[in-house]
């Protein structure tokens, strides 16, 4: 059997950021690889039956694999913990037990959760962050590295994967049971600041820390220390943007994110959203480098400006557009050269916020305030003369976040960062943010309409081949702002940089002749208007699914390549 380029299955619970870099990996390897979601045995069978892998990787699985597949096929699991751990909070009890190193192992699955023999196993340092963080950041990149490691090991032919019973008995880990609410619940007269955040962290994308607020249940998210303000432990003691304050017995935290337990909005939104009525006589901050909850904040050094918006998940809300397009025209009156634009550590945007589209009175309406706030922001980023402006991805960008990016004159992209350009997921969307005026511009006409039908994740070698990305950035962390710092004040002083100036602003002076931005947003929001306001409900179908997690009940054929030839049948 020839393993060099083989037929993988992924059999997962959602395409998730981790499935969709193991997956861009993988297929880069030249493998064939197709997706399989985990929805009952059935569909699963049926799915291995079509692809006939050569080997199967489960990279998010909620449940067990079948026997009737695990016995018949090779199937790696891949399980965020280190090796001889087990369950499935692994991720979760490293952080509220403060473990300082944590990893990644592929495992082979058998008739026992997590107790398959091991293929490969790659360790990293903790940090103290959240666990959606973690996940996405050192565990992505822990898991990409064990899996490639498996793969080889499985295409050699004749690697004996290591039985757990021969793990190190001194190594910690070892069978761990799901993390209960009372396992993280915060006691506000005795756990110091060092433990709230441990105990919101580890909870944080789901399933969230449930806590009382003013006589109201909550899920806690997005929690910061605060190094000045005190109070009573467990009294909020000031608002500042969208968090809320809350003191602990040495100090205080921030929480930024709430989901009601029962009620109207069962789902994240910003804490004072959710509070409005119970904070009216709550102090309110304004946010410094030392104290209150930060969205949006600019740095210079050496003639470069970095705006920094590390927006919760990405999301970008029409007031946060709104604030981050004000600060954006604050660093363009400064006296600098380059403005990098610097997302967050996690994500750089996804688009519009569809949790807070969702909450309002007229999603309708909110979606259109919100689409003008963005393109607001796309076209202000689009008409800066002044300064030469680059998107720095750090993180992931999907939907309008990725042409929002490509709105600036470079964009820059951390190896690993996965983007989704395309709209069509969330129920057709047309989109908008001038997207009909850049992809065309840097990728061309026929590759344009490829990146918008494929709906498929890239990483930043195809992004940059499709020249949606400019430049690679080899580094991780906070090494990727300190290089892109200085790959921007290097390039301000090179003599052809007035020139390259000139370049860009006579290029947007003869695409505005041909034809006027305005037009391709007139254009764009006609088809949107249909989207929010038309007969066709799937936008918001799709949106009220996203937003309430609802299971997806199938694969969609983009994935599900070994599907095509069973839809084509039908057809036929
Ligand atoms: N608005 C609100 N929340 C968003 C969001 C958005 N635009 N995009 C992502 N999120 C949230 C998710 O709900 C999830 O929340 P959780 O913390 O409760 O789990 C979290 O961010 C992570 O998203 P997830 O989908 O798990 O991340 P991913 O990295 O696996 O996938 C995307 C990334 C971009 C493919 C996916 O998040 C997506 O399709 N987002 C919507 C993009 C969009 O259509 N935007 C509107 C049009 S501009």
């Amino acid at each position: 059997m020839d393993l060099s380029k083989m037929r993988i299955l992924f059999l997962t619970h959602a395409f998730n950021s981790l499935t969709q870099r193991l997956y861009v990996e993988l297929r880069a390897l030249g493998h064939e690889v197709s997706v399989e979601f985990d929805i009952n045995d059935a569909v699963a069978l049926e799915a291995v039956d079509l692809h006939r892998p050569d080997l199967i990787i489960a990279p998010f699985l909620k449940r067990a694999i079948p026997e009737s597949i695990w016995r018949h096929h090779v199937c790696l699991v891949v399980h965020p913990g280190i090796e001889g751990d087990r369950g499935p909070s692994s991720l979760d009890w490293a952080i509220l037990k403060g473990e300082r190193r944590w990893g990644v192992t592929v495992l082979q699955a058998n008739g026992e959760m997590d107790a398959g023999d091991i293929w490969a196993s790659v360790a990293f340092e903790m940090r103290d962050t959240s666990k959606g963080s973690l996940y996405r950041n050192q565990v992505t990149e822990a898991a990409v590295a064990a899996v490639s490691l498996a793969v080889e090991r499985f295409q050699t032919g004749d690697y004996r994967p290591q039985p757990q019973n021969q793990v190190d008995a001194t190594h910690p880990g070892g069978w761990q049971p799901l993390v209960k609410q009372t396992d993280r619940a915060i006691d506000w007269q005795a756990d110091t600041t060092a433990m709230v955040l441990r105990k919101i962290r580890s909870g944080d994308g789901v399933p969230g820390v449930l806590d009382e607020l003013f006589g109201r249940q909550f899920y806690l998210y997005d929690a910061w220390p605060e190094s000045h303000l005190k109070g009573r432990p467990g009294e909020s003691v000031a608002r500042c943007g969208a968090a809320i304050c809350r003191a602990t017995v040495d100090g205080a935290v921030w929480i930024g994110h709430l989901r009601e337990r029962e009620g109207e909005h069962p789902f994240k939104l910003p804490a004072t959203q959710l509070l409005t009525q119970e904070l009216a006589d709550l102090p309110q901050i304004e946010a410094d480098a030392a104290s209150g909850y930060r969205e949006i904040w600019y740095e210079e050094v050496e003639g470069v400006g970095l705006l920094h918006f590390p927006f919760y998940n990405g999301a970008m809300g029409s007031d946060q557009c709104e604030a981050l397009l004000s600060a954006l025209r604050d660093a363009k009156r400064r006296d600098t050269q380059a403005i990098l634009l610097m997302g967050g550590p996690d994500y750089w945007s996804n688009g519009m916020h569809l949790n807070m589209i969702e909450a309002a009175s007229s999603a309708a309406d909110e979606s259109w305030r919100n689409i003008n706030a963005m393109d607001d922001l796309a076209r202000e980023i689009i008409q800066t003369e002044s300064h030469l402006t680059v998107a720095v991805l750090q993180g992931n960008a999907g939907a309008g976040g990725v042409f929002l990016a490509r709105a600036a004159d470079e964009v820059w992209a951390r190896r690993g960062v996965i983007l989704n350009p395309h709209y069509k997921d969330m129920g057709n969307l047309f989109g908008s943010e001038y997207w009909t005026y850049l992809l065309p511009r840097y990728s061309g006409d026929e590759r344009a309409a490829r990146i918008v039908e494929n709906r498929l994740p890239m990483g930043v070698d195809e992004a940059q081949a499709l020249n949606l990305v400019d430049r690679v950035i080899d580094a991780s962390g906070a090494d990727v702002v300190h290089q892109a710092r200085q790959l921007a004040t290097s390039m301000i002083r090179t003599p052809a940089f007035a020139e390259r100036l000139h370049y860009k602003n006579a290029r947007r002076q003869a695409d505005e002749a041909v034809k006027p931005l305005a037009s391709y947003r007139e254009e764009e929001l006609e088809q949107m208007k249909r989207n929010f306001y038309g007969f066709d409900p799937s936008y918001h179908v799709a949106r009220y699914n996203f937003v309430y997690k609802v299971a997806k009940s199938r694969t969609p054929l983009t994935l599900a390549n070994h599907r095509w030839s069973k839809a084509i049948r039908r057809v036929s």
